[in-house]
């Protein structure tokens, strides 16, 4: 390889030893089938099928189980098989398996539907948030993200047509995973026939089982039902991986994107045949390093000639998410360009090579200004080393870090922070109230978040009207917030605009601002797109502008061609029609009229400050991109670029998300008339009193 990489002293140890824990079987190796075989001969050269007859066991006699295995070792697609075959799912009862993210659900559905030889939506099924393939009476295995069963918990806090329950990629510690733990570990007083599998690919086994011993109250006496071991078992299904080389860069880089192509170029040039795995961050930087990787596919003589590039992130449409995972046609060299999801969530075969940027996408949240942002942040050491793993499952490979030596062993932490401790709990809270779970501070967390991050949750949903004096959920206002499958602040403004009689319009603003974006990806382009958004643009702000487009889009016959021509998505718009359908459908069940105020944009702009009153900012510096700050805790923030406002500066805004990049952007922004704060929120921007006793 080229000058500047340098072989690391550390080679990846795709798991550390493990001593500790009930149970331990020591694993024999074995690498992963790879070849014609058929599934079924597949299936059983996983390393997880030699533990079958133990996972068995174990799930039999435990309540809850651990199962630690490298990515790819079949944890996920075969154990709710094996649980099947052995009659979890007989009399009605349903094996269920999460995932943090909505792509793997998918994704992992499908490949054991296609491996059990049966339709997905019948007996295997997936629900992910406003989309359900399940057949309820049929189905018996269900995917489903943690979220989603979070969710479930509101209809049936027990869970009670589930016989197991596999909470799978439990080591990323996502928001909802941990306080589906919390809950589950309740659940589980109460119901002494319930299950949990507990699977992870990193030994953060030792913390989760020590979570799951420690309890200060006995399971609850069921007569007659055998009460199973409360110690948690812990199992390995480790298959060994081959060597991965480890390289370093000799030098930091200004830009990764860059570095990751260039990186890629080399290898193609000068490596033997395999496929590459690239981690960039998120959709922009993927979609950038596709297009420069394109371009440079077509000059003359070129060095990318032969690559098949392929991005991977979630919101991909569902036929570009095939690409991936199909084999690579012969003599081309599949170049995948993925976000963490990649990681651990979904096993790509054939990769060789892993190229590590050395980020990711984080959420943080800080409880002093109240601002939650995306940011690319440095990813941890047990992350890199997930990382490099992905490159020796087939045979022996080399991972390429973007990164010095020096910067792995000194900077990088050595894990990263649970998303608990990082992230707004407002939607958390009203979660775990709305299942009477009263005493938030007190409830049995994994890892316990900040107090002022609490506080500032609950301060929120107090203000919302959601959270009475008592800091319990109102009636009715509480409740309905909190079935409604969406942040509580949108979930408030389509309440309110039901009063303002505007939900038919803000509806379709709640369904744009729960995808990714509709607007074409025009990295390069920036001036014909800003050019296309003034044929949509609204003075009074993107919402707004939102509207005009969905109109347009109906009006198109909801054309594809019309879609194309505006640099908008098709894919996404018929998202935006699909999730308006489902809320319709909620809504509805709720008790809801929905009414049209056709062209009176007052109404639906009050109804969207009554949802995001706390997101209010003033303009304090007039200029090409003015700064404004926010009222509540006077951070330094400006208008994204995508906002049809970015060169309009309004004196108020309010704004739906931040970005931070080299500042902090406002996305999704509208321009507001202040009285209109103090009209929605005066407890929020008028009261000086301090908050009742329950806070
Ligand atoms: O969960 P874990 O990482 O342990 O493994 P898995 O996802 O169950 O994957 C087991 C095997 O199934 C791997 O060899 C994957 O390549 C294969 N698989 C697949 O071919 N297509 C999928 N959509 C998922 C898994
Ligand atoms: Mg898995």
């Amino acid at each position: 390889m080229s000058r500047f990489w340098k072989p690391g002293a550390e080679r990846p140890q795709l798991l550390d030893d493990e001593e500790g824990g009930v149970i331990f079987f020591s694993a024999p190796s074995s690498a992963a089938g790879y070849g014609y075989a058929n599934l079924e001969r597949q299936r059983q050269r996983l390393p997880v099928y030699k533990f079958r007859t133990a996972i068995l066991y174990l799930v039999e006699k435990h309540a809850t189980s651990i199962v630690v295995g490298e990515t790819g070792s079949g944890k996920t697609t075969q154990i709710p098989q094996y649980l099947k075959e052995a009659g979890w799912a007989e009399g009605g009862r349903v094996i269920a398996c999460t995932q943090p993210r909505r792509l793997a659900v998918q994704s992992v559905a499908s490949r054991v539907a296609e491996e059990m030889g049966v339709k997905l939506g019948e007996e295997v099924g997936y629900t992910i948030r406003f989309e359900d393939v399940t057949n309820p009476g049929v189905t018996v295995i269900k995917f489903l993200t943690d979220g989603v069963l979070l969710r479930e918990m509101m209809d049936d806090p027990l869970l009670t047509k589930y016989s197991v329950i596999m909470v799978d990629e439990a080591h990323e510690r996502s928001l909802s995973t941990d306080t589906l733990l919390g809950l589950l570990k309740k659940v589980q007083r109460r119901r002494p026939d319930l299950r949990l599998i507990i699977s992870s690919a990193t030994i953060e086994a030792k913390s989760m089982s020590a979570f799951f011993s420690s309890s200060k109250k006995r399971p609850i006496q069921v007569p007659g039902d055998h009460i199973p071991e409360a110690v948690p078992a812990i199992i390995s299904v480790e298959g060994k991986g081959f060597p991965v080389e480890i390289h370093y860069s000799e030098e930091s880089f200004s830009n990764y994107v860059e570095a990751a192509i260039s990186t890629v170029i080399s290898i193609h040039s000068q490596e033997p045949a395999g496929d590459i795995l690239v981690f960039l961050t998120g959709q922009d930087d993927i979609e950038a390093a596709v297009r420069l990787l394109m371009e440079d596919g077509q000059a003359p003589e070129s060095r990318s000639s032969g690559l098949l590039i392929l991005p991977l992130y979630s919101g991909l449409p569902r036929a570009e998410q095939d690409l991936v995972f199909s084999p690579t046609p012969k003599g081309k060299r599949k170049v995948i360009i993925s976000t963490n999801i990649a990681e651990t969530s979904l096993t790509l075969e054939g990769v060789v090579y892993v190229v590590d940027s050395g980020f990711s996408k984080q959420r943080f949240y800080n409880p002093i200004s109240d601002i939650e942002n995306l940011v690319v942040a440095p990813i941890s050491k047990a992350s890199a080393r997930q990382r490099a793993g992905r490159a020796g499952r087939v045979r022996p490979g080399k991972c390429f870090r973007l990164y010095t030596e020096e910067y792995f062993v000194k900077e990088m932490p050595n894990e990263g922070i649970p998303e608990m401790q990082r992230s707004n709990l407002v939607s958390c809270v009203i979660q775990l109230k709305s299942l009477g779970i009263d005493n938030i501070l007190g409830f049995d967390w994994i890892s316990p978040p900040a107090p002022e991050s609490m506080i500032r949750a609950l301060e929120v949903l107090y203000s919302l009207g959601v959270l009475d004096d008592d800091a319990k959920l109102t009636t009715p206002t509480g409740f309905q917030v909190a079935e409604i499958p969406l942040d509580p602040m949108i979930s408030k403004m389509i309440l309110s605009a039901n009063e303002y009689g505007c939900s038919e319009e803000v509806i379709t603003i709640a369904a744009v601002l729960s995808i990714q974006s509709i607007w074409v990806s025009m990295r390069g382009a920036q001036r014909e797109l800003d050019d296309v958004k003034l044929r949509f643009a609204a003075a009074e702000g993107d919402h707004i502008t939102y509207l005009n487009i969905y109109k347009g889009f109906l009006n198109s016959g909801k054309s594809p061609q019309w879609c194309h021509k505006n640099f908008i998505n098709y894919q996404a718009m018929k998202k935006v029609l699909e999730i308006r359908e489902q809320l319709i459908k909620l809504l509805k069940r709720l008790g809801m009229i929905l009414k049209s105020c056709e062209k009176d944009t007052l109404a639906i702009r009050k109804a969207i400050v009554a949802g995001f009153f706390a997101h209010a900012c003033r303009l304090e510096t007039f200029g090409q991109n003015g700064m404004y700050k926010t009222l509540r805790s006077s951070q330094e923030v400006h208008i994204h670029p995508s906002s049809v406002l970015f060169r309009v500066n309004p004196k108020w805004v309010i704004y739906n998300s931040i970005v931070s990049t080299d500042r902090q952007y406002m996305r999704h922004v509208l321009a507001i008339d202040p009285s209109w704060l103090t009209e929605a929120a005066p407890h929020f921007y008028q009261l000086q009193k301090p908050y009742p006793a329950a806070y």
